[in-house]
């Protein structure tokens, strides 16, 4: 495995292998690398001759409140992670660059991010687009993976694929859980011990919503409700959002019926965790998927 750190040295190796027709895989991360990262490695490896990895963690996303100085990372164990994956370029630039200068050119997503944590985290999904947009240019993908945990970014990701031309196969990934169904997350490091407890609510609520779309209940509101109760009665996070939509559109529903997503955000005292399930729900009783 070969570590990148310049855009330059990415782009000369990149141009090599395109011009022996090499399929790039890739996995673009903002490290402290966990099962769910590695899962996305092993899918890469599986589809493509060349795997290349981004470590980055990009300010643009992050709001001025939020987590970008405690965000955890540990380069060294990511890259022996990265080498036992098979992993043949694992690209690492600086902040500086990145971002040499003061963009004069930024990429702005229009549709899909007035919801969910797009609301909670304004400019988040601008911040998203524009390091993807260039990591893209860099990498030059023929695959480009990402996790469903993240699902409104996939959801962004596709509309940014698609309106940009990139000539990119977007390959979502399904999420990755611990043994008590607590979504993998770089950021559970920062949970105390007592809300990593409590944190096993988010998934138990998730699930206990679909068993009540299962047992025939379409009314988002009633879903929504059983999700906060439950949420509320067993742990001290505060509600972030608990929301439903279609899936991937993001557009608010009156009865459920064919893609929905159920997705939740909680904030704990340093880390806000989300989660999310897409079910296919039919119009008849039971119909769940
Ligand atoms: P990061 O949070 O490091 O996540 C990198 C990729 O891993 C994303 O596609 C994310 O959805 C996926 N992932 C994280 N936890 C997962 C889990 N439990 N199961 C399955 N996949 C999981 O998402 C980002 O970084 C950044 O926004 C990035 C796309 C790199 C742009 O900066």
């Amino acid at each position: 495995m070969r570590v990148i750190t310049t855009i330059q040295d990415m782009q000369t190796e990149i141009l090599k292998l395109k011009s022996q027709s090499k399929s790039i895989g890739f996995v673009p991360t903002m490290g402290f690398l966990h099962e769910g990262h590695l899962t996305l490695l092993k899918r890469a490896r599986e589809d493509n001759e060349i795997v290349v990895l981004s470590i980055f963690v990009n300010p643009l996303q992050f709001g001025p409140t939020e987590d970008f100085s405690t965000y955890p990372r540990d380069f060294e164990r990511d890259q022996s992670l990265a080498e036992c994956e098979g992993v043949d370029y694992l690209f690492y630039p600086s902040a500086k660059e990145m971002y040499p200068h003061s963009s004069s050119v930024s990429v702005i997503v229009q549709e899909r991010t007035d919801v969910l944590c797009g609301k909670s985290r304004p400019g988040h999904f601008n911040g998203v687009a524009t390091v993807l947009t260039k990591l893209f240019n860099i990498v030059l993908p023929t695959r480009a993976y990402f996790g469903k945990k993240d699902a409104q970014q996939v959801a962004v990701v596709e509309g940014l694929i698609t309106d940009f031309n990139f000539p990119i196969e977007l390959i979502p990934v399904d999420i990755v859980r611990e043994e008590d169904g607590l979504a993998k997350s770089s950021r559970n490091v920062n949970l105390l011990p007592d809300e990593r407890r409590q944190a096993v609510v988010l998934f138990k609520s998730l699930t206990t919503a679909k068993e009540t779309i299962e047992g025939g209940e379409r009314n988002p509101r009633a879903i929504k409700n059983v999700i906060s109760n439950l949420i509320g009665s067993e742990s001290n996070g505060e509600i972030d959002y608990v929301e439903i939509y279609s899936y991937p559109q993001l557009k608010a529903l009156d009865y459920l019926e064919g893609t929905c997503i159920l997705a939740i955000a909680v904030k704990f005292s340093k880390v806000r965790l989300i989660d999310n399930i897409i079910l296919e729900v039919s119009h008849e009783f039971g119909g769940v998927k």
